[in-house]
């Protein structure tokens, strides 16, 4: 199979080049496996993650429309509000943002520090809500009061997670491909999976390029059946941009997003501290410190397939260390 419709999509560069493959070697002494890691969390924006690769994609889309404004949904705390309002204000847009409270925090580190801060910063227009039950519903309705105004607003959904987006992935597996090329085969990719576009994109992408290397998601939000759904679609979706063949195979662990979305777990906590503390890498407490702990407790309950290299997926959201403090 290959990815070779993945250019006829309009990008524009965000990431800043490849970023870096690297080996955790004091991870890997403690651990007593190979760890590499994906530094997807080092970009030339703000200042990096996961969704600098979507909207690699979804904000040349954008602009091939016309829109002046990016329109948004996520978190008080959204990695993804963060990155979209830093590609808005680099390309001369107006960023708007509909911002929910999940877990009913009321910290005010988290209602005014870590990323909420990076929305004032980069000039969000913040909209608060009750709950993103239906967040399409909210955007459509944000979409025509901002066209009433004179805006011309493009919807991206919560997390960039629609087949556009998920096409980042699928194009850096492709980087992964080729910076392992000769050298690095790694026994599995582990990746935190929420609004699922990451691992969609990742696991169509890997199966064209990398076939014998399964993607396996650490859920953050929710149940493995739930999460498989979601996954599942975006990948047959996303495949289908592409002429290809959705993988059949889906892989899924679950146990590591409990107490729930957006709140901060013991185990969680304690990988951000190793990984910071071992090799001065800074995770966070809602996506990969969860998806770390994934990682370090398969290892002791012998999940993983093989004995060679695991490759693990920075997906960036150190800001938001800032906001829960996972020191406390
Ligand atoms: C830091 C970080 N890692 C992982 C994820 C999960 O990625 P996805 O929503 O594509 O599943 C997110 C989503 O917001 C994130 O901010």
């Amino acid at each position: 199979m290959t990815l070779a419709r993945l250019a006829e999509y309009p990008r524009i560069e965000l990431v800043g080049g490849p970023t870096p493959l690297q080996r955790l070697s004091r991870l890997s002494d403690y651990l007593g496996r190979e760890i590499y890691i994906k530094r997807d969390d080092v970009m030339a924006v703000a200042p990096g993650g996961n969704k600098l690769r979507k909207l690699e994609f979804l904000a040349a889309a954008a602009l091939n429309e016309g829109a002046d404004t990016l329109l948004t949904a996520g978190a008080i705390q959204s990695n993804h509000v963060r990155q979209t309002a830093a590609v808005a204000a680099r390309l001369g847009m107006h960023c708007v943002a509909l911002l929910e409270n999940p877990a009913g925090i009321q910290a005010a580190n988290y209602l005014s520090n870590g990323n909420r801060l990076l929305f004032d910063l980069y000039h969000v227009e913040s909209i608060y809500c009750e709950a993103l039950n239906h967040p399409e519903e909210r955007l459509a309705e944000q979409a025509t009061r901002l066209e009433a105004q004179g805006f011309r607003p493009f919807i991206i959904p919560p997390g960039g997670s629609n087949p556009l987006g998920a096409l980042g992935y699928v194009a850096c597996a492709q980087e992964i491909a080729a910076q392992c090329a000769g050298w690095l085969a790694p026994a599995a990719v582990i990746v935190a999976s929420g609004s699922a576009g990451t691992q969609a994109g990742l696991g169509v992408g890997m199966a064209s390029v990398m076939p014998d290397t399964p993607v396996i998601g650490v859920t953050v939000s929710r149940d493995a059946t739930a999460q498989s759904g979601r996954v599942s679609a975006l990948q047959q979706s996303t495949a289908a941009l592409l002429s290809l063949k959705a993988p059949a195979k889906i892989t899924l662990w679950d146990s590591w997003y409990s107490p729930g979305y957006g709140i901060p777990s013991d185990a969680g906590n304690a990988a951000v501290k190793l990984l910071a503390r071992l090799e001065g890498v800074l995770l966070d407490p809602v996506y990969t410190g969860k998806a770390m702990a994934g990682l370090i407790e398969g290892l002791e309950q012998a999940r993983f397939p093989g004995h060679g290299p695991l490759l693990f997926i920075h997906t960036g959201g150190a800001p938001a260390l800032f906001a829960y403090h996972p020191m406390s």
